[in-house]
C-alpha cells in the first residue's frame, strides 16, 4: 500500500481527493459517508456575501465604533447593490430565507466534533465590499480553512483586465486581515492573462488556487425560442482545461493548485497529481454514481501508484508539468495539426 498523504493549503491530508463545494457537502451524514468512503477533506457549499450583508446586522457589535463605517457600507450595498448574477439572486430569495449564517457557524462547529478531516468553509464573493469580517467567525467556528469562489464575469465593457486584478487582490487584502487560516481561491479561466494574474495573486499570501470554478452556462431552447438552463453537471473530458493549466501553472505558482472540474475517474486524479495538483476535487461524479465512488478514486490511486512503484505521492507530482517536461510547448499548442484531425 503506497502512502497516499499530500500536502493542501497547509493541511495534511491522508489522500488528495477533496469534495468539491455542493449541495451534497450540506449535510453531517453526508461528510461522515464521504469520510467513511475516504475522502482526505470537504469543501462546504458556499454561503454567498450578499447573504453577510443581508444578515450582518447580527453580526456587526454596534458598540464597536471602528466597525460602524463598515455598517454604512454593507448597508449601501444593500441599498443600491444591482445583484451580479441570477444564481445570487435565486440564493437570496431562496436558501437565504431559510438558512442563516448561524446555521453556517453551527454546522462547522458540528463537524468539528464530529468528523477529523479537515473542513474547508467556502465563500462565494464577486466584490471586494466589506463582507470579509464574517471571514473571522469561520475560523472562530473551527474551519480548517477558507475556500473564497470567486467568480467575476468579464463583461463589463468600461474595466480592462487591471482593473478586475486590483479587485481580486482586494477581496485577499480584505479577507486576510482577518484570518490566519489558510485561504483558497477557486477562480475563472476568464482571463487575458491567466499566467501572469495567477501567479501574482499566487504570491499575494493565499495557500491555493482552484482550477477552475464552473460557470453557469445559459443555453437556449430552440422549441420554447428562449433561454434556458444549461447542464449543470460535468461531462469526463470536461478535465482537459484544468489539466493543461494546472501543468502550466504548477512550479510557477508560489501556492498550492487544486485541480476541479471533469474528475470522474481515478485516472484523471493521476493525471492532475502527474500535471503537478496538490489535490484534486469531485462533485459532478459523486452526484452521478453516489459518494461511495470517492473509494474507487483512492483505489484506483493507490493501484496504479503500486503498478508503478511510487510510494509517495511526491515522487510522482508534477512530473508532466511544464516545467518538467522535454517539450514544453506541447501543452501551448492550440491547433488541431492535419495528422490529427483523424476524423472523416
Ligand atoms: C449542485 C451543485 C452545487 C454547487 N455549488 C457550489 C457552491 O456553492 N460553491 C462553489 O464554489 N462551487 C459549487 N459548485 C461547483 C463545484 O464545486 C465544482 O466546482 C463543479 O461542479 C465542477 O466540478 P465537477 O466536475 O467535479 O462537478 C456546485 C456544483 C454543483 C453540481
Amino acid at each position: 500500500m503506497a502512502n497516499l498523504s499530500t500536502s493542501y493549503l497547509g493541511l495534511k491530508l491522508k489522500n488528495p481527493i477533496v469534495v468539491s463545494s455542493c449541495e451534497l457537502t450540506n449535510s453531517l451524514e453526508n461528510i461522515q459517508k464521504m469520510e467513511a468512503a475516504g475522502a482526505g477533506a470537504v469543501v462546504l457549499k458556499s454561503i454567498f456575501e450578499e447573504q453577510i450583508v443581508f444578515e450582518s446586522d447580527k453580526f456587526i457589535d454596534s458598540s464597536d465604533a471602528s466597525l460602524s463605517p463598515m455598517k454604512k457600507g454593507l448597508q449601501d450595498i444593500l441599498d443600491n447593490r444591482s445583484y451580479d448574477y441570477v444564481e445570487a439572486m435565486e440564493y437570496m430569495t431562496n436558501f437565504a430565507k431559510e438558512h442563516t449564517l448561524k446555521e453556517y457557524l453551527d454546522f462547522i462547529k458540528l463537524l468539528k466534533s464530529n468528523v477529523k478531516i479537515p473542513i474547508i468553509a467556502s465563500i462565494n464573493c464577486v466584490s471586494a465590499y466589506d463582507w470579509s469580517f464574517f471571514a473571522k467567525r469561520i475560523q472562530e467556528a473551527g474551519a480548517d480553512a477558507l475556500e473564497l469562489n470567486i467568480f467575476i464575469l468579464p463583461s463589463d465593457i468600461t474595466k480592462t483586465s487591471a482593473n478586475y486584478d486590483e479587485m481580486y487582490k482586494k477581496i485577499i487584502q480584505d479577507v486576510k486581515r482577518f484570518v490566519t487560516i489558510p485561504v483558497a481561491l477557486k477562480l475563472s479561466y476568464y482571463s487575458s492573462s491567466l499566467v501572469h494574474r495567477f501567479v501574482e495573486l499566487s504570491n499575494s499570501g493565499i495557500a491555493g488556487i482552484v482550477l477552475f470554478n464552473k460557470p453557469y452556462n445559459p443555453d437556449i431552447d430552440i422549441h420554447k425560442i428562449e433561454i434556458s438552463t444549461g447542464k449543470i453537471l460535468s461531462s469526463e473530458s470536461d478535465y482537459l482545461r484544468s489539466l493543461r493549466w494546472t501543468a502550466i501553472l504548477s512550479g510557477r505558482v508560489g501556492c498550492d493548485l487544486a485541480s476541479s472540474t471533469g474528475v470522474h475517474s481515478y485516472e484523471t486524479v493521476v493525471k492532475m497529481l502527474l500535471a503537478g495538483s496538490n489535490a484534486v476535487q469531485v462533485a459532478s461524479l459523486l452526484y452521478e454514481k453516489g459518494i461511495g465512488e470517492i473509494t474507487h478514486l483512492v483505489d484506483g490511486l493507490n493501484k496504479w501508484m503500486d503498478e508503478h512503484n511510487f510510494n509517495t505521492i511526491d515522487e510522482f507530482r508534477g512530473k508532466l508539468s511544464q516545467k518538467n517536461i522535454e517539450n514544453p510547448a506541447v501543452l501551448e499548442r492550440v491547433q488541431f495539426m492535419k495528422s490529427y484531425a483523424g476524423i472523416n
